[in-house]
């Protein structure tokens, strides 16, 4: 049996006063946990140390947005997987469409980031998903195929004991037009059968998330269906009543 998970991405959003204010109104509706949904927030990094500190005691699990693949050193600007875990974080983000998209990061840079993270003890939320022409042009399952594929080649299947897949299109991120349950749904039975010729277990047990303009009126319909075990959730994850909405989503 799957355990849902919901996760919210506040991306390049807040200040100290805006996230203290966001954690007073999470932190005393998830204080004992809701439905038995493991939530994760991911701030940005400046941020992490002052999210790890009030959400202490807390039902709420610190996650990252990204992550060097090097472990220390001359890397002018970057966090390594070690830093993340020494401030308390025990998810990542890897692979956003994001940063595929604005900062050229590559399948193999991510499968990269992706064992690195897993070395330091960090679980990477590995995001894969299609951009609209690529749905347009039949090309879909192929391009998302290939993501997951690239982070299978490099680290094995084995290493998905110890992952999240979250399937992102591209056209539904911050856009306010989500992929309809269905379409969802047929992505992720697409990405549970890869797997699945991998290593059935793995693929069985492993958490697949959908993301792309998750919102409370439409979590419900998503989090319903057989192969989508929860969310990412950028826009409606700033917003306190919002995401604790989502939470609550899951049946
Ligand atoms: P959105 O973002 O919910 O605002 O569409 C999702 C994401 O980018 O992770």
């Amino acid at each position: 049996m799957r355990r849902a998970l919901v996760v919210g991405n506040w991306k390049m959003n807040g200040t100290r006063d805006s996230i203290q204010a966001l954690l007073r109104g999470l932190v005393p509706a998830v204080s004992h946990g809701i439905n038995g949904v493991d939530i994760v927030v991911c701030p940005p990094f400046p941020y992490l140390a002052l999210v790890a500190e009030t959400i202490k005691g807390c039902e709420i699990v610190l996650g990252a947005q990204n992550v060097s693949c090097e472990e220390k050193g001359a890397f002018t600007g970057e966090i390594s997987p070690g830093m993340l875990v020494d401030c308390r974080a025990r998810y990542v983000i890897l692979g956003h469409s994001e940063r595929r998209q604005q900062m050229a990061e590559t399948d193999e840079l991510i499968a990269r980031k992706f064992v690195a993270a897993q070395q330091a003890g960090l679980i990477p939320i590995l995001c894969v998903g299609e951009t609209l022409a690529q749905r347009d042009n039949g090309s879909a399952q192929a391009t998302v195929a290939a993501q997951v594929s690239a982070v299978l080649t490099l680290a094995g299947v084995t290493a998905l004991e110890r992952a999240v897949i979250a399937y992102e299109p591209v056209w539904a991120i911050g856009t306010g037009k989500s992929a309809t349950a269905q379409q969802a749904q047929q992505m992720h039975a697409g990405i549970r059968e890869l797997i699945a010729g991998h290593d059935a277990e793995v693929a069985g047990a492993i958490q697949l998330l959908y993301g792309g303009s998750v919102s409370s009126a439409n979590a419900a319909e998503l989090f319903e269906q057989a192969d989508i075990d929860g969310g990412l959730v950028g826009g409606a994850s700033l917003d306190a009543s919002a995401f604790i909405e989502i939470c609550n989503s899951v049946s």
